[in-house]
């Protein structure tokens, strides 16, 4: 082995040390502006793990990053794992949302988030080969209701078709589609009651959840808390990665990332 390819391995060694200790923090993120930034939530590569990356403007509000565009956050909680986002709006005096030109919602599926099943989705001014689809565009749909109440997006009212659905089931669980060939605008409501009258509906909302994240990462027990977990080989998935795994009795703690006593 010559000295180049000593230093080469020399220098990778120590990047995948650098990413190992970094990449896998448990320091939660310092709050925005004045909102908690829960754990595994990241803001920085510094704090929280970084899979679970969402951004903290200069102004103090957050926001969720999907793949070319990003959404407000509206609140967080942590016991839930879920957070609600603000959906586009609607672009005055058309029927088409802001992120049309993105194609929606369209979360990473390789990242840790997905969108939960509480959501009502009303899309609008649909193109009749959705009328073939699993969605409720029926004259009985409440978008037609949401649509008539609602009078920013009059110009809806020419649409041929609109249709709601409830998230979850068979449907996609990672983007909210906006097209041509389909519909030119939705909104979103969470754990909406469809039968109350318009004016009862609370306002759009999006709920997310994150996936709970795994035991930190490590090389070796000293990247470890040695007092309540153990550097040990991870066999449940193929690479082998060592992991702090919590010794005894206790417990992996995802919402925090720390090993607890059990609560039972
Ligand atoms: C934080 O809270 C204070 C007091 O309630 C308020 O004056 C301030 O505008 C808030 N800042 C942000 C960024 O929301
Ligand atoms: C999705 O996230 C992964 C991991 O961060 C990243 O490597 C990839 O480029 C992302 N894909 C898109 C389409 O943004
Ligand atoms: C309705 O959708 C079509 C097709 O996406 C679009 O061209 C049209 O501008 C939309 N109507 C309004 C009022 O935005
Ligand atoms: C995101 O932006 C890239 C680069 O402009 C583009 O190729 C891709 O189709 C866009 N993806 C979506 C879902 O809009
Ligand atoms: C989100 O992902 C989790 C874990 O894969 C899964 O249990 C849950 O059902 C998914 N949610 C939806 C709405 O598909
Ligand atoms: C569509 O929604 C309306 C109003 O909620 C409901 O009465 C109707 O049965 C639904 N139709 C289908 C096909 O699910
Ligand atoms: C829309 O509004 C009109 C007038 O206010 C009303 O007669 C009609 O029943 C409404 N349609 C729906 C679907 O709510």
């Amino acid at each position: 082995m010559n000295t180049t390819t000593l230093h080469l391995l020399t220098a990778s060694l120590l990047l995948l040390l650098s990413c190992a200790t970094h990449v896998f923090s448990v320091t939660p993120c310092p709050p925005c502006g004045n909102t908690t930034v829960p754990f595994p939530l990241s803001t920085s590569p510094t704090c929280g793990d970084p899979l679970y990356k969402i951004q903290c403007t200069a102004s103090g509000s957050l926001l969720f990053n999907t793949v070319n565009n990003s959404y407000p956050i509206q609140s967080i909680n942590p016991k839930t794992q879920r957070i609600i986002i603000q959906p586009a709006s609607i672009i005055p005096k058309t029927c088409t949302t802001t992120d049309k030109i993105h194609q929606g919602i369209i979360l990473n599926n390789t990242l840790p988030f997905n969108i939960t099943s509480s959501n009502t989705i009303v899309y609008l001014n649909c193109t009749r080969t959705l009328l073939l689809s699993p969605l409720n565009c029926s004259a009985a749909s409440a978008c037609h209701a949401y649509i008539n109440a609602t009078d920013s997006i009059s110009a809806c009212q020419t649409g041929p078709v609109c249709c709601t659905y409830r998230t979850g089931g068979s449907s996609n669980s990672y983007q909210i589609r906006v097209r041509d060939s389909g519909c030119s605008a939705y909104s979103s409501f969470v754990n909406l009651d469809t039968s109350l009258s318009v004016n009862r509906w609370s306002r759009p909302g999006l709920e997310i959840q994150w996936l709970s994240p795994r035991e930190t990462v490590c090389v070796s027990q000293k990247d470890c808390d040695s007092t309540t977990s153990s550097c040990g080989v991870d066999d449940s998935p193929v690479n082998g990665i060592k992991r702090c795994f919590c010794n005894g009795k206790l417990v992996w703690d995802p919402i925090q990332g720390v090993c607890t006593k059990s609560e039972l």
